[in-house]
């Protein structure tokens, strides 16, 4: 069996999947940590018996890191990401990819110039019932696709919001669309195909951030069905749901839990809706999920195998540019049509 190793930029929050992944996906070996916070780094290098550095560069320098996982804020993966890519190194970076279209861009070209694959962590393709809707999707079982929609009804209070000063600031995370709803957004266009139109309306209610803690969004996708997002992290007094939600002339099917990770319905003509509702996952410890172990392996068979990760550079864009269009109708109270006019793949905090 091909081995691998990899090295994890950034030791906080979502670190820990990563490591746990690592561990537990046969073949991958986590050889070296950076994290600026010198105790965060001491107890990932004390756990899991790797190398460690407070300035990544020297992890970037290490022969034996061929994987680089970018879990620093958001704001600095397109930097790191790119650097890493300079080195040699494979890179998997956590959602979002970027915080711009130019950013996101520049690093697909990395990937290619330098010949190294570049994978994005939207864990949830990798969720059972997710696999099942869209293999129903790719038999052509929901007819034609009339309208979807993206739920993300969870709480983040005053507390993680203080816990690390980036958290919803413009420049380095966004708000509760271009954080937590990401995989959702990422989820509807997966469904639905490209989007042709959206219009969109946020807000900032009761967190004290730059970032929206609310937002609606209608979207016209170019196969002519609608869809409709509705994101928060103001629910009280936790976490609720997250919920995809997809239709069309012969089929419906609804995936909630707090992570979409539950089937709800499946109706589908032949197919019995008790026997696919009793077969299901237990439900995750939290909205992470159980998908980053399948990131991983996904990412090193596609390093065998020669092709691209499933969820490839070109595919993380995707809901970015979404999110950015949001975004922008927002801010200029307006309809955005895609692809993006050029002056739209800028971040609002850059
Ligand atoms: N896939 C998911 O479900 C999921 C879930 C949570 C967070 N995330 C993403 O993961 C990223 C990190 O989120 P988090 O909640 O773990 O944040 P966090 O603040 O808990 O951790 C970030 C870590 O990066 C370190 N860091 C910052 N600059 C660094 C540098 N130059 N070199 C080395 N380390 C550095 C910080 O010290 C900190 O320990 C974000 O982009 C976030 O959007 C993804």
């Amino acid at each position: 069996m091909q081995t691998y190793g990899f090295g994890i930029i950034g030791c906080g929050r979502i670190s820990k999947n990563h490591m746990e992944s690592i561990k537990a996906v046969p073949g991958a070996k986590l050889v070296a940590a950076s994290d600026i916070v010198e105790e965060k780094l001491a107890k990932t290098v004390e756990k899991y018996e790797c190398k460690g550095y407070s300035d990544y560069h020297e992890l970037l320098a290490n022969p034996e890191v061929q994987i680089v996982n970018i879990c620093t804020e958001s704001g600095l993966h397109a930097r790191i990401a790119i650097e890493a890519m300079k080195a040699g190194k494979h890179v998997i970076v956590e959602k979002p990819m970027a915080m711009s279209l130019v950013e996101a861009d520049q690093m697909i070209a990395t990937a290619q110039t330098m010949g190294v694959k570049l994978g994005v962590v939207h864990q949830n393709r990798f969720n059972n019932a997710i696999v099942k809707v869209r293999s129903a999707l790719e038999k052509g079982k929901f007819g034609k696709l009339t309208h979807a929609s993206a739920v993300v009804r969870w709480n983040r209070n005053d507390e993680y919001y203080s816990q690390a000063p980036w958290r919803g600031t413009w420049a380095q995370d966004g708000g509760c669309l271009m954080n937590q709803s990401i995989h959702n957004i990422d989820l509807l266009q997966w469904m639905m195909g490209p989007v042709e139109s959206l219009f969109a309306y946020t807000a900032t209610n009761m967190r004290k951030i730059e970032g929206e803690d609310l937002g609606a969004v209608v979207l016209k996708f170019k196969n002519g069905a609608l869809g409709m997002i509705e994101a928060t992290t103001t629910i009280y007094p936790k976490n609720l749901e997250e919920t995809l939600s997809v239709f069309g002339t012969d089929g419906t099917a609804c995936i909630g839990g707090i992570a979409v990770n539950k089937l709800e319905s499946w109706r589908f003509a032949g197919d019995d809706e008790h026997a696919m509702l009793a077969d299901q996952d237990k439900e995750p410890p939290n909205v992470y999920g159980f998908g980053h172990a399948d990131i991983i392996q996904d990412f090193m068979e596609a390093l065998t195998e020669g092709r691209e990760p499933a969820v490839c550079g070109k595919e993380g864009r995707k809901a970015l540019e979404i999110i950015l269009a949001v975004y922008h109708s927002v801010k200029y109270k307006k309809e955005i049509t895609f692809p993006l006019k050029e002056e739209f793949t800028i971040g609002l905090g850059l």
